[in-house]
C-alpha cells in the first residue's frame, strides 16, 4: 500500500465498525485477578487504543519496526539522550532545535556523557568528527533553523565506522518527504506538534526505531517510568492530523517554493536558505534524498538584525509566533527567541510557510520588505 493510503486508514480493525475513532479517555482497563489483560491494556500511562494507533501509523510510515509516542518532542528527545550510559560520547550537528542543543549541552555531561557539536555539511569535519568512537549521532535535516541539508546515507556510513547509531529528527521534512530510516538512519524522531498535528492545537512526539526492537522495548518502559506519555486526546488529533499529512505538506511546498524563489530575486534580501531553491547551500543533497522542499523558508535581510525586526513587525498575514506546521503561516526571529548562546545570525527570519493562496502570502512579504 502506498503511504498516502497507510496514512488515511486506522491501522488497528475495529469491531463497532466505526469509522471515525473514538477516543478512549479511561485510564484504567478491567483485567484479570492476576493483572491478566483482557483487551490488551492494563493502564493509562502504559498504553492506550489512540496512542497505539498513533504509534502504528508513525512506525508504518517511516519504514521501523516499532514507533514510541511521548507527550512531546522533547521528551521524544530527552528519552533518547537518557538512553546514553556513562562513558558515551555523542555527537550533535550544530545547528539543531535550541531545546535539543541546550538540553544535550548541559544535561549529558553531568552524567558522564561527553558532547561534541559537529558541522556534518562539512564532509572533513564530520570524517575528523566520527574518526573516533561515538554512541549516537544527532541529525536534523533541513535543520531549524539555518535548513542546512546533510546527506544522511554518507553520515550513516561514517557513523556505523565510529560505531554509533544515528538519529534524525525528520520534524521539518515529516514522512511526506524524507524517510531517513531508508537511507541508513538508526532512529528517526518526530516533534508531532509541527506538521503531523498540522493545525497548531496539539502536543506530541515520538521516536520511530528501524531494527531494534530490544531499545524499542527499552524506550516504551523509560516512558512508562517516566510520564511522559501522549495524552489520549491528543493522539486522537495528531492520527486525524496524519490522515491529511500527505496532501497539506503538498500545498506547504508549493507555496514554500513560490515564496523562495520570490525572496530570492528581491533586493533587501541577502540569502534564502529552501532545500529545493539551486542557489541554497545542500539542494544536491536534498533532491537526493527529499521528495520536496518542504514548508520551511529562512532567509537573511541585508540590513542585519533591524531591518530583520522591521519586516516581521509589518507582516499581517504570516503571525510572529513560534512554532510551525500548522495551517497558517508563522514567522520568527529565532536569534531573539533562542537568546545567548544563540549561533543563529540576528538578520535571519523563519517563516512556517501555510496554507493560504500564495498571491496573498507573497503580498504580506511584498508589503513588509517594502
Ligand atoms: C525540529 C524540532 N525538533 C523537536 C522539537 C521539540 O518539539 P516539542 O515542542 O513538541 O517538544 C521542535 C520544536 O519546535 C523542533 O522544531
Amino acid at each position: 500500500m502506498k503511504p498516502e493510503t497507510i496514512a488515511i486508514h486506522q491501522p488497528v480493525t475495529r469491531r463497532d465498525g466505526a469509522v471515525a475513532p473514538p477516543i478512549h479517555l479511561s485510564t484504567t482497563y478491567q483485567h484479570g485477578p492476576a493483572n491478566e489483560p483482557i483487551n490488551g491494556y492494563i493502564y493509562v500511562r502504559h498504553d492506550n487504543p489512540n496512542v497505539s494507533d498513533f504509534e502504528a501509523r508513525i512506525a508504518a510510515l517511516e519504514g521501523g519496526v516499532a514507533g514510541i509516542a511521548f507527550s512531546s518532542g522533547m521528551a521524544a528527545a530527552a528519552a533518547m539522550l537518557m538512553s546514553l550510559p556513562s562513558g558515551a560520547r555523542a555527537v550533535l550537528h550544530n545547528d539543531l532545535y535550541f531545546d535539543v542543543k541546550t538540553l544535550a549541552r548541559e544535561d549529558l555531561p553531568k552524567r558522564g556523557v561527553s558532547v561534541d557539536f559537529v558541522d556534518f555539511c562539512d564532509p572533513e569535519a564530520s570524517a575528523a568528527a566520527l574518526s573516533k568512537e561515538a554512541a549516537l549521532v544527532w541529525l536534523e535535516t533541513p535543520s531549524n533553523p539555518k535548513i542546512d541539508l546533510i546527506d544522511i546515507q554518507k553520515v550513516a556510513a561514517m557513523a556505523a565506522g565510529a560505531g554509533a547509531k544515528v538519529i534524525v529528527d525528520n520534524t521539518f521534512a515529516t514522512p511526506a518527504l524524507q524517510n531517513p530510516l531508508a537511507l541508513g538512519a538508526d532512529y528517526v524522531l518526530h516533534s508531532a506538534t509541527k506538521y503531523m498535528g498540522g493545525h497548531s492545537d496539539v502536543q506530541g512526539g515520538a521516536i520511530v526505531v528501524r531494527d531494534d526492537h530490544a531499545f524499542a522495548e527499552s524506550l516504551g518502559k523509560f516512558r512508562t517510568l517516566t510520564g511522559g506519555v501522549l495524552a489520549p486526546f491528543n493522539a486522537w488529533l495528531i492520527s486525524r492530523g496524519i490522515q491529511t499529512l500527505y496532501c497539506r505538506m503538498e500545498q506547504h511546498c508549493r507555496n514554500a517554493e513560490t515564496i523562495a524563489a520570490m525572496l530570492n530575486n528581491h533586493p533587501a534580501v541577502a540569502a534564502v536558505r529552501y532545500p529545493w531553491l539551486e542557489k541554497s547551500p545542500g539542494c544536491a543533497i536534498a533532491r537526493r534524498q527529499m521528495k520536496a522542499g518542504g514548508g520551511m523558508v529562512s532567509f537573511e535581510l541585508k540590513g542585519g538584525r533591524n531591518a530583520a525586526l522591521k519586516a516581521a513587525s509589518k507582516l499581517r498575514l504570516f503571525i510572529n509566533a513560534t512554532s510551525l506546521g500548522g495551517v497558517e503561516s508563522l514567522v520568527e526571529h529565532r536569534a531573539s527567541l533562542e537568546g545567548p548562546g544563540t549561533t543563529t545570525p540576528e538578520a535571519l527570519l523563519r517563516l512556517s510557510v501555510g496554507l493560504e493562496h500564495v498571491d496573498d502570502l507573497v503580498a504580506d512579504l511584498t508589503q513588509a520588505l517594502a
